[in-house]
């Protein structure tokens, strides 16, 4: 490959602007492109300066792109965004609201903050479209956004707030040790300095046993949802949910589907917390829930097998005793599901997927997450004949094999 013509570079180059630094980082991006490039202009767009750069393809005809910098800008701060919302959330901000309308004073009041996060706090989740404001200046009234109500008030049964609580909880401090994660391979979380497993570690702690069932129905309320409304399962009397946590997936498809008898199982210590769960939607005839160790028990036997966020807790070796023991507890014309945040198959498209593996490193070490091409190999090794892939909600997805 012969290396790219640069022409006008040296303009940039010359430039003492410390504002130019991140073009300059894209520039020698697109040397890489095998792509010649020629400084055309540098108009201010929305208070952005955007590079016009002529690029000759190896085969084509000149082209006009803009280059923009705001994406790696927005990307760089992202985490500002981020910690302002989380703390919302951890402040219980969109709960207090409820479906009120609050002053800044009254909800710094409310809150019990200092006067100096008014209104900047507020403003910044308006501006983020978090929160609506009506008015301006300080008779102005904050309430929710229809999202933040359904989504962000821990009164709403679809509250997915969980999820938020402990990402700022655990996952923000721990992902700032993410280069020694990607230098060592090892786990950054509480395990980081003991000998305990994951779960063992976590669920030492009743809160955090908990907080971490709050994040797991907050993160998989919406793919469970669409899961239980989009997967046919007019052929399967029985499912079994291997790590079913709270029950919620148990939960969502029992209440949709009323020919279904579903079982949740996960360790003794999680049980008492689906029991209540199931309780509290009244479907303690056709939920029950199972205790046990998957890695020492056999699954419970069922016609769907499902399994949302549990393949990609681990190792290869026991994501393949996993889908074994699966196989092994479905009748002929059973399959086995899995949710995730399953990765594109080029491993080019589904960032979360592909963030949510690091998150996989930070966690656990050698865990990681995958492709639906990936679950296809792994399950057809173990025997199941035939397979799909069925998108949920966002970035998730649910990985069908059938036996
Ligand atoms: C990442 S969470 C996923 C929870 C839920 N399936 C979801 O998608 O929201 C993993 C679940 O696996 C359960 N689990 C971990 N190790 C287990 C084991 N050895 N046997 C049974 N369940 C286990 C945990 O208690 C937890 O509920």
């Amino acid at each position: 490959m012969s290396l790219p013509k640069v022409q006008e570079h040296s303009a940039l180059q010359e430039t003492e602007d410390p504002a130019f630094q991140p073009y300059l980082v894209f520039l020698a991006h697109f040397t890489l492109c095998d792509l010649a490039l020629t400084l055309r202009s540098l108009p201010r767009t929305l208070g952005v300066q955007t590079i016009f750069l002529q690029h000759e393809h190896k085969h084509g005809s000149p082209m006009t792109t803009p280059l923009n910098p705001s994406s790696i800008l927005q990307t760089a701060f992202g985490f500002w965004g981020s910690k302002v919302l989380l703390t919302a959330v951890e402040m219980g901000l969109f709960t207090t609201l409820g479906n009120g309308r609050l002053t800044g004073a009254e909800l710094t009041a409310q809150l019990k903050l200092h006067a100096r996060a008014n209104p900047d706090f507020f403003d910044a989740l308006v501006a983020m479209k978090f929160l609506d404001r009506e008015g301006d200046g300080p008779e102005a009234k904050y309430l929710n956004t229809p999202e933040g109500s359904m989504f962000l008030d821990a009164a709403s049964p679809r509250y997915i707030g969980g999820i938020l609580v402990m990402l700022n909880a655990r996952l923000f401090k721990f992902w700032n040790d993410l280069p020694e994660a990607l230098r060592t391979g090892r786990p950054q979380n509480e395990v980081k300095h003991g000998q305990k497993g994951m779960f063992e570690e976590l669920y030492s702690d009743q809160l955090r046993l908990e907080q971490f069932m709050g994040a797991m129905t907050g993160i998989s309320r919406p793919n469970f949802e669409a899961f239980a409304e989009k997967f046919d399962f007019s052929k399967f009397k029985t499912l079994c949910d291997v790590g079913g946590a709270t029950g919620l997936l148990s939960i969502e498809v029992a209440k949709r589907h009323q020919h279904l008898t579903c079982t949740s199982f996960d360790l003794p210590v999680v049980e008492p917390i689906a029991k209540r769960h199931i309780a509290a939607a009244g479907l303690e005839t056709r939920v029950r829930t199972a205790a046990g160790d998957f890695f020492k028990d056999p699954l419970p036997k069922a016609d769907l097998i499902t399994m949302g966020m549990i393949l990609h807790d681990w190792n290869l070796e026991k994501k393949l005793h996993l889908i074994r023991s699966a196989y092994e507890a479905l009748p002929p014309g059973g399959a086995l599901v899995a949710i995730e945040s399953l990765i594109d198959d080029a491993r080019r498209e589904n960032v979360q997927g592909l963030l949510m593996s690091l998150n996989m490193l930070i966690e656990f070490g050698d865990a990681f997450d995958y492709s639906g091409a990936d679950f296809r190999r792994w399950c057809g090794e173990v025997g199941f004949t035939r397979f799909e892939v069925l998108h949920l909600a966002g970035p998730s997805s649910a990985a069908v094999a059938y036996k």
